[in-house]
């Protein structure tokens, strides 16, 4: 039984915002990224899943527990990191801390203390004087002090200096090695890319990407750019791929004769005798990054222009 399913989660606040059909599954052990633009229906999702929200339709469950149901079991085990942090303005930061380890019921305080120092938490001062980064810490600490078997963050590292942020996935990857499971919200790929074993993209509401970073690293597709000698051959090449399915053209330069093309790993033997019948001016494969394949999705990526489809012509 998975640790987390997300089971056709739907939630609409109308004019296409929200949440509509959203499904995927953590494992035990496993690091999740829930990697998305602002916007995209990340804390509302978490938010079903932490039972703070009733779905419209589907359903989130916690181990095997209905989120909305059973919400209060659920919480026992379970440490969640909030986007947005409210803290009682009126205690101090040692208060606070105390608060919530009565409220768990916990006596010994070793892992409250490691992670105190693990996070350089100094929570002696007032909270309404605790600058946004130490009331981070102790969001933080205070989250996590009962050891919980499941972590859920969301964008834990927003409002965290450079290096405290990597600290906090050094944390991650402890937890990690510990079996623990760990839902991780971002919008910043780096984050995702340094812990994640699988990960879900959201756009508009909407599960767009789900894959294991391992497919991610190993591409099943190259890139390749080259030009023709001559817009005779630009044309008859621009004319050929419309008749084949080996060669997935990404641009076309009529102006300069070139062309960019994505052709999978098991294709490449047929592309390459395709483009040798060709009088090419230079041939090179384009690098893909990781990086790359998220922007894709993020409609941000200017490379690809009107994206990929045969009639991608750029006539400037
Ligand atoms: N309580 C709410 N009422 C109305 N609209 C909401 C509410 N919560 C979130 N939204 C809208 O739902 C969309 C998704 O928001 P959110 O889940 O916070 O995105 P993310 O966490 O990915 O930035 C946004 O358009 C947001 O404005
Ligand atoms: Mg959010």
């Amino acid at each position: 039984m998975p640790v987390l399913q997300i089971e056709h989660l739907t939630k609409d606040y109308g004019h296409n915002r929200g949440v509509f059909d959203v499904t995927f599954q953590v494992e035990k052990g496993e690091v999740y990224g829930f990697l998305g633009p602002n916007g995209a229906g990340k804390t509302t999702t978490i938010r079903h899943i932490m039972g703070f929200s009733r779905p419209l339709l589907g359903y989130t469950l916690v181990n095997g527990l209905n989120s909305w149901e059973r919400a209060s079991d659920i919480q026992k085990n379970l440490g969640y990191l909030p986007g947005e942090i409210a803290l009682p303005e009126s205690l101090t930061g040692t208060q606070f801390i105390k608060m919530m380890a009565d409220l768990r019921g916990i006596n010994d305080m070793t892992h409250t203390n490691y992670l105190i120092s693990k996070f350089e938490l100094n929570p002696a001062g007032s909270l309404k004087r605790m600058s946004l980064g130490m009331k981070r810490k102790l969001a933080i600490v205070t989250a996590f002090m009962h050891n919980p078997a499941i972590l859920v963050l969301d964008e834990p590292t927003s409002g965290l200096d450079p290096i405290m942020q990597s600290v906090f996935i050094e944390f991650i990857k402890e937890e990690k090695e510990k079996g623990k499971t760990i839902l991780l919200s971002s919008h910043i790929f780096n984050e995702i890319d340094a812990t994640c074993d699988k990960i879900s993209m959201i756009k508009d509401g909407r599960l767009i990407s789900t894959f294991t970073s391992d497919e991610l690293r190993h591409n099943e597709s190259k890139s390749f750019k080259f030009e023709f000698n001559s817009n005779e051959e630009f044309e008859r090449f621009r004319i050929e791929v419309q008749s084949q399915k080996y060669i997935e053209v990404t641009s076309l330069k009529r102006h300069k004769n070139q062309a960019e093309v994505r052709v999978n790993d098991t294709d490449i033997n047929m592309f390459i005798s395709i483009i040798s019948d060709y009088d090419l001016k230079f041939f090179s494969e384009i690098k893909f990054t990781l990086e790359d394949y998220f922007m894709k999705f993020y409609d941000r990526n200017s490379k690809t222009e009107g994206g990929a489809n045969n009639n991608a012509i750029d006539r400037n």
